[in-house]
Parts: C-alpha cells; structure tokens; sequence
C-alpha cells in the first residue's frame, strides 16, 4: 500500500480530509450495520437535536505505525466505554462498544495509507463522534442519531512540539460540579472557547481550570488533564468528577508504577501547591505529555524548577516510555495496542 504524499514532519494539529469515513443511522430504536463511505458530508435537519440542543459527544485516539510497521491503535475500549457513559448523560443511545472498536478499526484500515509512517512524529488522529440528527423544538433529547468516525493526520497538538508551555489560571469556569466535565460532549468545548482565545490575546499557550465551587482546586485545560511530579519525585494527578477521565493520564499513572517503579496517585490538588512542585505537564491523546514551565496566577508568576527549556527528567521518562509503548519499542501491558489488520 503507497502512503501519501504528505510532508508528514511538518503537520500541525489540524483537519485534512482522508479518503473514507464510518457512518451508522440509528433510527426506530436501534442502529444500522453502519459503512465505510467516501461522502465527507453531513446533511441533516435544520432543526437537528445537535444544532439547537448540542446534543453530541465524541471521542479521540490515535493510530500509530510500530516500529516494526504494523498500523496499532492505543486501547480503543477506553475510548468506547467513555462514549458510551458520555452517551448515557446526554440521553442518547448508547453506541456499543465492542461496534466502536470495530468502526475504528474499519475507518484507520481504510485509510491506511494516511497512517504516517514510524519516526515521522505523525499519527492519524481517530474522531468517533455522534450526534442528535432529527428535528426536536422543544427542549427533548433526538430520536434520531448518526455515529460517525473520521481521521485526521496530525502533528503536535501545541506548536513548537516539546517546548514548555505558559499558561494561565483562569477566571472561566470549565464545568459545574455536577454537571457534565467528566464527558466528553461538544458542550464543554464551545464553553471553553472564549477562555481560549482569550488566553492566546493574552499571550498564554492554554487555561488551568479550577474547580467551579470553591476555586482553589486544580482541576484541568480545555483539552488535557494535568500531571504533576513532586519535589521529592511522586507522579500526582488532579481527582475530580468534573474532569475528562483522561486515558492517556490513567496510563501515565500505571506507567509511572509499573515500568518506572514510582509512587502515583490521584488526589486532590490546590492552587496553592503548585509552587511546591517540580514538574507540571498537560497529558491526553492530543497533548500526548506537553510540559508546562510557567503558570500565571493573575500576575503571579509560578515558575516550575524544570524550566523554559525542556521537559522535566520524570515528564521525559513518562514520555519516552508511553510513546515507546505506543511505537511498539517496549513491551505493552495486556491488551493495550490493538493491531489493525
Ligand atoms: N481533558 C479534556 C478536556 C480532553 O478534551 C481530553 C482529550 O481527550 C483529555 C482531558 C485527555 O483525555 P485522553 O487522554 O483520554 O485523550
Ligand atoms: C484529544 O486529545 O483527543 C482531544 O479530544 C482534545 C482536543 C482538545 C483535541
């Protein structure tokens, strides 16, 4: 199979359009067999559930060429069961998981040849995503739905790729405590766009959310969940039930535990110990591990030891090994990579 011609070492975190996508209707309670089709379009009411209500959901992952040149994807389940769970909070029908894994794996085979290759610093990003399609005025969830999963060959999600980013503490608010910050709905996103280019005017790389009810807690950025390691070499993660459980943080964790013998834990974290902390970094499936060396507390400034420079030394190790676990150079826990064949 001949790859395209794409300057694959120069992709940004951007949308190209491949070839072929997966498509499936659900309608009358249940949802068709679903195809791949070429029809990069969407034509649908203009009283769509999804355009009045946002009622729509979506996930992320990525497809990655080994080192040995097999095309893998990086535990699609996770990804399916949090569709599933963000589905059920927007009363939407459930897609199920064992049909995601398989639109997953039908949509990153059919486009094969976008998959960059080994040591491009590409990977194809995966968006499965699904949507309200019919008409609903009043205030209702759709009857109607359409699952979908395209691909997008992307680069680092933050330009100039490893370099540490600013970022400042926000005065927006993500999500409300018992709202819906632990999904993964377009919702949260539209909310977080003001803060963003907002954060860009002023110069910042990306927002520190706290928690909505007492704003004193870390909670996470607009697009990944922070990961911090301690003076005296702990990996901590922020807990809360209104973050996107990242499944590139809950690797990250097990990681730190299992292949680099460190003490992890989730816990509550306040602003006000940030200062004490040695490395800050911002991981997900997009961010991968971007380090962090400046937060901006309305003017004040908490530089992290590890610098403007470069990657803190336990950032660095939890990059090499997850993306070695991804690229297939180190051996993966039980059922992590799935092969595309
Ligand atoms: N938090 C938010 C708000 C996100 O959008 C994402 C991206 O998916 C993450 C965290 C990271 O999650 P994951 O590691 O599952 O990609
Ligand atoms: C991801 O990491 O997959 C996301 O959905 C984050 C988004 C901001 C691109």
């Amino acid at each position: 199979m001949e790859k395209k011609n794409i300057d694959w070492a120069n992709l940004g975190f951007g949308y190209m359009q491949t070839d072929y996508r997966f498509v499936s209707n659900y309608k009358n309670g249940a949802w068709d067999d679903g195809c791949i089709t070429e029809d990069a379009t969407v034509v649908i009411s203009e009283c769509a559930g999804v355009l009045q209500y946002a009622q729509t959901v979506f996930e992320g992952l990525k497809a990655y060429t080994t080192s040995e040149g097999k095309i893998v994807i990086f535990r699609p389940d996770m990804n399916g069961e949090r569709l599933e769970n963000s589905a059920r909070r927007l009363e939407m029908p459930v897609y199920p998981k064992d049909k995601f894994i398989e639109a997953v794996k039908k949509t990153v085979k059919a486009n094969e040849a976008f998959v960059p290759p080994y040591g491009s610093g590409a990977t194809l990003y995966v968006r499965p995503y699904m949507f309200g399609s019919d008409a609903v005025i009043g205030v209702k969830p759709a009857s109607e739905y359409q699952f979908r999963v395209f691909t997008t060959p992307v680069g680092p999600y933050f330009k100039g790729g490893v370099k540490p980013l600013t970022i400042r503490v926000s005065d927006f608010d993500r999500a409300a405590p018992n709202g819906t910050g632990h999904i993964k709905a377009g919702l949260n996103y539209a909310m977080s766009l003001h803060a963003i280019v907002d954060a860009h005017n002023q110069g910042y790389d990306e927002n520190m959310y706290l928690d909505a009810a007492t704003r004193t807690k870390v909670e996470e950025t607009g697009g990944a969940n922070f990961l911090f390691v301690t003076r005296d070499g702990k990996v901590v993660t922020p807990k809360s039930s209104s973050i996107l459980p990242s499944i590139t943080r809950r690797s990250l964790i097990q990681v730190a535990q299992e292949y680099l013998g460190l003490e992890a834990e989730e816990r509550e974290v306040t602003l006000e110990e940030v200062k004490d902390m040695a490395e800050c970094g911002l991981c997900g499936t997009a961010a991968v591990i971007s380090p962090v060396g400046k937060i901006v507390d309305h003017g004040k400034e908490i530089c992290l030891p590890s610098g403007m420079t470069e990657m803190g030394p336990v950032t660095k190790k939890l990059y090499e090994t997850l993306t070695g676990i991804q690229m297939g150079t180190i051996k993966a826990p039980e059922g992590w990579i799935v092969e595309i064949n």
